[in-house]
């Protein structure tokens, strides 16, 4: 039977994973595991405090629970990692080792998310495809890289099952964004129907990778239950679902809001969104593992007002 630890657990995709894996495998197999405490939509299952850059206190608790598979998912993310990049190299880079070398000695699948953050200036913007040119220039990107040649070196020289999707933008509304240029894309909808306004930190017309959370879940979740021999690429994966800007985000948007304003105040998060690709291929996911996404920006867009208002009337 499989025991699965989620490290990063309290997080924007951590909480929502946690949610579904608990779903499929039954609560008491999966242990969430975070530095802050357990957020409220995961604390009706295990829960342990961790610390991931602690590689006893790791490996103790993948003894004490017979962990089989790990989904790490702790990181500093793009925008966070600019104002303290010693912090976010070390985080990012330290945690991915303890978990791979985790690996190497039992564990017998491994999850590791990585971002479109690994391409940058030079990277063809248009259907990036899955081989090209990467030249990240933010410490997360670098970060992100330098994991998936990690990912790949365990795969090839001590033959660690470890499993990885390039995410973009993930746009969900049961837990808040930590910290990354694409966060503007789930603020916006707090603000529409709190506030009435948004004065976004991207440009009008700053157009970027984006997927609805259901999406990157099943993403996640059929990348990790997919035969090993079917898997390709041991780096990470592209995938893609939805390419849109602020200005089209907010046309869906002010179809249920006509009065809904936006008003444009970019900051440094726009040079990192101009490094990125704005659309992917991922024809070696879908040829591999069989990858769909189900979420276009209309139905992404009705499906978080719908149940954005639903939380916030229930909550007033
Ligand atoms: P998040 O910032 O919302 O969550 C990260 C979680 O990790 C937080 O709950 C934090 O407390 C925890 N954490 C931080 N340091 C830790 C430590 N030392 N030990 C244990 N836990 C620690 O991030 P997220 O958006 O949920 O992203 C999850 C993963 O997916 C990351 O690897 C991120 O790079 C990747 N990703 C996310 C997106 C996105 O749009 N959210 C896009 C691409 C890739
Ligand atoms: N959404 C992430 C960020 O903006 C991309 O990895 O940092």
């Amino acid at each position: 039977m499989e025991k699965i630890l989620v490290i990063g657990a309290c997080g924007q995709l951590g909480t929502e994973l946690t949610l579904k894996l608990r779903d499929l495998f039954g609560t008491e197999q999966v242990i969430a595991s975070d530095l802050r405490e357990a957020a409220d939509l995961i604390k009706d299952g295990p829960f342990e405090s961790l610390d991931v850059m602690n590689k006893e206190a790791l490996d103790q608790l993948i003894e004490k629970h017979q962990i089989t598979q790990i989904y790490h998912l702790a990181a500093i993310l793009s925008a966070k990692g600019e104002q303290n990049p010693k912090f976010a190299w070390d985080l990012n880079m330290t945690s991915l080792l303890n978990v791979l070398e985790a690996g190497r000695n039992g564990v017998s699948k491994i999850y590791w998310p990585s971002s479109i953050a690994v391409f940058g200036p030079s990277t063809p913007k248009t259907k990036t495809p899955q081989n090209t040119i990467m030249d990240p220039n933010t410490v997360y990107g670098i970060s992100k890289l330098a994991g998936e040649r990690w990912c790949d070196w365990y795969y090839q020289k001590h033959g660690v099952d470890v499993r990885s999707i390039r995410y973009p933008g993930l746009i969900g509304y049961k837990a808040q964004p930590g910290g990354g240029t694409t966060d503007y894309a789930v603020d916006i909808f707090w603000k529409a129907i709190l506030e009435g306004s948004y004065d976004c930190f991207l440009k009008a017309d700053s157009r970027l990778p984006m997927m609805y959370m259901d999406d990157a879940v099943k993403a996640t979740i059929d990348l990790m239950e997919t035969d090993a021999d079917k898997i390709k690429v041991r780096s990470s994966y592209n995938v893609s679902a939805i390419s849109l800007s602020p200005e089209m985000l907010y046309a869906e948007i002010v179809k249920r809001y006509p009065d809904f304003k936006i008003s444009y105040s970019p900051d440094f998060r726009q040079t990192i969104a101009d490094s990125w690709p704005n659309s992917m291929d991922d024809s070696e996911a879908r040829k591999d593992w069989g990858w769909e996404p189900a979420f276009d920006l209309e139905k992404m867009s009705q499906t978080m007002l719908d149940n954005l208002e639903n939380i916030l009337v229930t909550t007033k």
